[in-house]
């Protein structure tokens, strides 16, 4: 460790995050001064549309805002990152990291370490092995999927695919360490529910194994035996080991997964992950809702909710209220289970429209007051009981009614 000059810091930083090896930067601590609305920001490249661009991903406690920037917008939100306030940097690069801490009376003390993957590994020898899904060059794993071309170019039907998994992925590396993943001293098990062709069950096979090096058993389920035969003879072509396939609705599996993960899993296919990872005491959930017609069919502008007959008049403005309402329900049972649950915007509009993004991590406190409060307010103002409570059944009901 050493003491930097005044303001020396951000130049070693600035410098950092410029440089070609830049990898992720993470300003937290505590913010001092009037500088940041927020408690945390995650600073990472990314390449959009073939030109390398900062990623600045904005936390609060309730959400999460993310910006691309490139040339003169990224510089004036680096600087803007840098003069916040923030106590605590890391940045890693390929080649080193830095983590600078601003002392109370603003003295900074800089350490240097070597590069190391975000689960501790030495990255040193094989930087490419930490990109999630690398595009511009043939790699098999895409390929196999149908996403890459022979040549290395993803396929534009498939660009959509393409963000999906891979910010899936850069999902599931944000909050491993958070959810205790990256030290079970076991291997994790993951289920990936409605898991379709199998896309994202590869791709979390491949990050987890392949990238991370982390020993993993992931099982796919789908009740469409056509997919699992295609994944199944996908994962043979790829000798992919820990991988599993199963036929058959979700509720039917009693597996333990450690991490449960669903993107679009159709309608209340979705409650069914989350109730899977809620029964389980999976560390961590991941779910990309998809349709919702279930509650949409039940709702209506009576009682407490007659007012919002101006709404769902519209068949359109309807689907979104369900829309909205049922993800916050989810959200807030998944709260009263024990969850730290948190419903964020997962890619841009443009590759799909179904982009909210559930993670919930477990904290395991189970049964807050205040979070039972709030789901019997928003359940007794629609008059109608979520899929998700009635399949939870009896345990979670007697534990709303308990601590009403
Ligand atoms: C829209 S696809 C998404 C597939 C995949 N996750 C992806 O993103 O590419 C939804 C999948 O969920 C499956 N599914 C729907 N309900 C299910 C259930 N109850 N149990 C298991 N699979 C289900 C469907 O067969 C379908 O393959």
């Amino acid at each position: 460790m050493t003491d930097s000059e005044r303001g020396e810091w951000r130049e070693e930083i600035r410098a950092a995050i410029r440089g070609p090896d830049f990898r992720r930067a993470t300003f937290g601590g505590i913010v001092r001064g009037n500088g940041s609305l927020w408690k945390r920001v995650v600073v990472r490249p990314v390449s959009v549309r073939d030109q390398v661009q900062l990623q600045f991903s904005y936390f609060d406690e309730r959400k999460d805002v993310t910006k691309n920037a490139a040339g003169e917008e990224a510089e004036i939100r680096l600087d803007e990152v840098l003069a916040a306030g923030f106590s605590a940097v890391h940045v890693s690069t390929a080649r080193e990291t830095l983590d600078v801490r601003i002392t109370k009376k603003g003295k900074a003390i800089v350490g240097r370490g070597k590069a190391v993957a975000e689960d501790g590994v030495e990255l040193s020898h094989n930087r490419e092995k930490n990109l999630l899904l690398p595009e511009g060059r043939a790699d098999r794993l895409l390929q196999t999927m149908g996403i890459m071309t022979g040549e290395g170019k993803i396929r534009a039907s498939m660009r959509g695919k393409f963000a999906q998994i891979n910010e899936f992925l850069k999902q599931l590396s944000h909050v491993l360490e958070d959810a205790g993943l990256g030290s079970l001293g076991r291997e994790i098990v993951l289920m990936d529910c409605g898991c379709g062709a199998s896309y994202l069950t590869l791709a979390a096979h491949h990050y987890l194994g392949e990238v991370l090096h982390l020993p993993a058993k992931i099982l796919g389920v789908d009740v469409n035996d056509e997919v699992i035969r295609k994944s199944i003879e996908r994962s043979k072509s790829l000798n992919a080991e820990g991988l599993e396939f199963a036929c058959g609705p979700i509720e039917a599996f009693d597996a333990k997964p450690d991490v449960v993960v669903a993107l679009h899993a159709c309608d209340t296919a979705t409650d069914d992950a989350i109730a899977r990872a809620i029964r389980s005491e999976a560390k961590l959930l991941l779910s990309v809702p998809c349709c919702h017609h279930h509650f949409n069919e039940r709702i209506a502008a009576e009682g407490p909710a007659v007012p919002l007959k101006p709404i769902l008049r519209h068949g359109i403005l309807r689907e979104r209220m369900a829309d909205l309402a049922t993800d916050a329900f989810r959200a807030a049972i998944l709260r009263i289970m024990g969850y730290r649950a948190e419903i964020v915007e997962f890619v841009s509009q443009e590759h799909t429209a179904r982009n909210l993004l559930i993670r919930a991590v477990r904290t395991g406190r189970v049964g807050d007051p205040n979070a039972v409060a709030e789901y019997r307010a928003m359940r007794d103002f629609w008059r109608e009981t979520p899929y998700l409570e009635s399949l939870l059944g009896a345990a979670f009901q007697s534990l709303i009614n308990q601590s009403h």
